[in-house]
């Protein structure tokens, strides 16, 4: 039996956490948190995010091997393995303002673990962090004067929001860095010996700590890029009358390419995609490698045009203003499944068309009291409708933002009935029937497809 805890619990540590603890009723799991009011939140029915299928995950070990304290010190002395999973976000000031990651946080974390440990311990950085975080952990942390050893590993966590249970539960692979000593090689194998309780040896890779570390950074990185590639190809359809989701099958097909991540769109969001790969940036111009660093800013720069992008599509498309009008932006999370909205284009969509001075409403089923704090002082322009039918009543245009499946089955008669004329809909996630809505009397614009109206010039 070991006694594991992780710190901090958010996206990655409630989920990961709850997983570990169903799967090994052996170990007893503890999550500890600053934020009291998350803390109280796991211990409900009302959980502090939403997630499929975690609910029931959470009850199944919840009060049997599975606990959630704010009670940080006293747990970090009783923890035999300790997981950081506290939050990495971009640095706002200083040096490597805009691109490095804050490290604050991550660093007060392995004070405290110190401060607090009676006894040697394996640290475990599920955080995603810079390559060679771990030299200044193991610094940090091995720098006491009572003889406690620590074993610093990675082991980032690649679970996507939205599938996070299904992903944790079976995962492609579980990646473990560490030190290639006698201590570093006992230590990656207590970790995998933990994940092997319920996913097969093969899929668990142990590798050097910098490989780890930079993995996550990486493949970030690369799923980020292709969604930016397909969106740059998306923009040549428009002009083009070639049709970007024919494309992606074609392309798709193709063994050495493959089909997932090719789906065009308003871009990609979430707390991770933009961070990690500025913090690639960074690292890159750290070393000098200025045309690496080059070469993944322009992700990045890709997927803040194509926002601008279908904001002016929407501008062009509606005589030139949208002062005024009522446009119901249905999503605000940043992808489907998820109420975080972090990063969402949604939200980037939704301050452009306030510049503009439209009148926005936003709707969503889950994300909308996230949205509403993130948007702080311009959510009070803002009319927040979880009712779809309401959102849309009265309004010149729908923007789908969110790939909600419930939003391709909605009743876009009712809507369009109930909407001002000429009506629009400007699909950014290409899930509706662009034709049915065109025949309904919509003007349709879809991303990397030719437009579909009923004006004279079909423009
Ligand atoms: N969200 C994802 O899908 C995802 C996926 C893979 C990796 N990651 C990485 O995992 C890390 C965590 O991400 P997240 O989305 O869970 O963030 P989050 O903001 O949802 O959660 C982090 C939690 O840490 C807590 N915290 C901060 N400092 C603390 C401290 N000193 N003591 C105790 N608790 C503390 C915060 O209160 C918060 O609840 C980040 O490095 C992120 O890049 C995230």
């Amino acid at each position: 039996m070991a006694n594991i805890l992780c710190i901090g619990a958010g996206y990655v540590g409630g989920p990961t956490m709850a997983v570990i603890a169903k799967n090994c009723p052996q170990h007893r799991v503890v999550v500890v948190d600053i934020n009291e009011a998350k803390i109280a939140a796991w211990m409900s029915d009302d959980l502090p995010i939403y997630e499929p299928g975690l609910l029931e995950v959470v009850k199944a070990a919840r009060g049997r091997n599975l606990f959630f304290s704010t009670e940080i010190n006293k747990n970090i002395d009783e923890a035999d393995i300790i997981f950081v999973s506290v939050n990495t976000p971009t640095k706002t000031f200083g040096r490597g303002a805009g691109k490095a990651a804050d490290l604050q946080w991550w660093e007060k974390t392995a004070r405290q673990i110190v401060d607090n440990s009676s006894h040697s311990k394996i640290v475990v950085e599920k955080s995603t962090l810079p390559v060679r975080t771990a030299e200044a952990m193991e610094r940090i942390l091995n720098s006491n004067d009572r003889g406690l050893h620590f074993d610093v590993l990675s082991n980032p966590e690649f679970l996507a929001e939205g599938t996070a249970v299904d992903d944790m539960e079976a995962p492609d692979r579980v990646l473990i860095g560490g030190r290639d000593t006698e201590s570093g090689r006992k230590a990656v194998q207590a970790l995998a010996d933990v994940y092997a309780t319920w996913i097969p040896r093969e899929r668990i890779l142990t590798t050097g700590l910098w490989s780890s570390e930079l993995s996550k950074l990486v493949a970030n990185a690369f799923l980020a890029q292709r969604v930016s590639s397909i969106n740059a190809v998306s923009a040549l359809c428009e002009k083009t009358e070639a049709d970007v989701t024919e494309i992606a099958k074609a392309i798709g097909m193709d063994r050495r390419i493959g089909s997932n991540f090719l789906k065009a769109g308003v871009g990609f969001g979430g707390s991770c995609f933009q961070k990690d790969i500025l913090n690639l940036v960074y690292l890159c111009q750290h070393y000098g490698l200025n045309e690496a660093a080059e070469y993944w800013e322009q992700v990045v720069k890709m997927n803040n045009w194509q926002q601008q992008r279908f904001v002016s599509e929407m501008i062009t498309a509606m005589f030139n203003t949208v002062a005024g009008k009522r446009i119901a932006l249905l999503g605000a999370a940043f992808k489907a499944d998820t109420g975080d909205t972090r990063e969402s284009p949604a939200l980037a969509v939704c301050r452009s068309l306030l510049e503009e001075r439209a009148h926005v409403v936003l709707s969503d089923p889950y994300a909308l009291e996230n949205a509403r704090a993130d948007l702080g002082k311009l959510a009070d322009k803002v009319i927040f409708e979880p009712d779809p039918y309401k959102a849309t009543e009265g309004a010149h245009a729908i923007a789908v933002l969110t790939d909600w499946k419930a939003y391709a089955k909605l009743d876009f008669a009712r809507m369009f009935k109930s909407m001002t004329h000429p009506a629009f809909v400007f699909d950014g996630r290409n899930i509706l029937d662009r034709k049915a809505l065109f025949d309904l009397g919509f003007n349709v614009y879809a991303i990397g497809k030719p437009a579909m109206t009923h004006f004279e010039n079909g423009k």
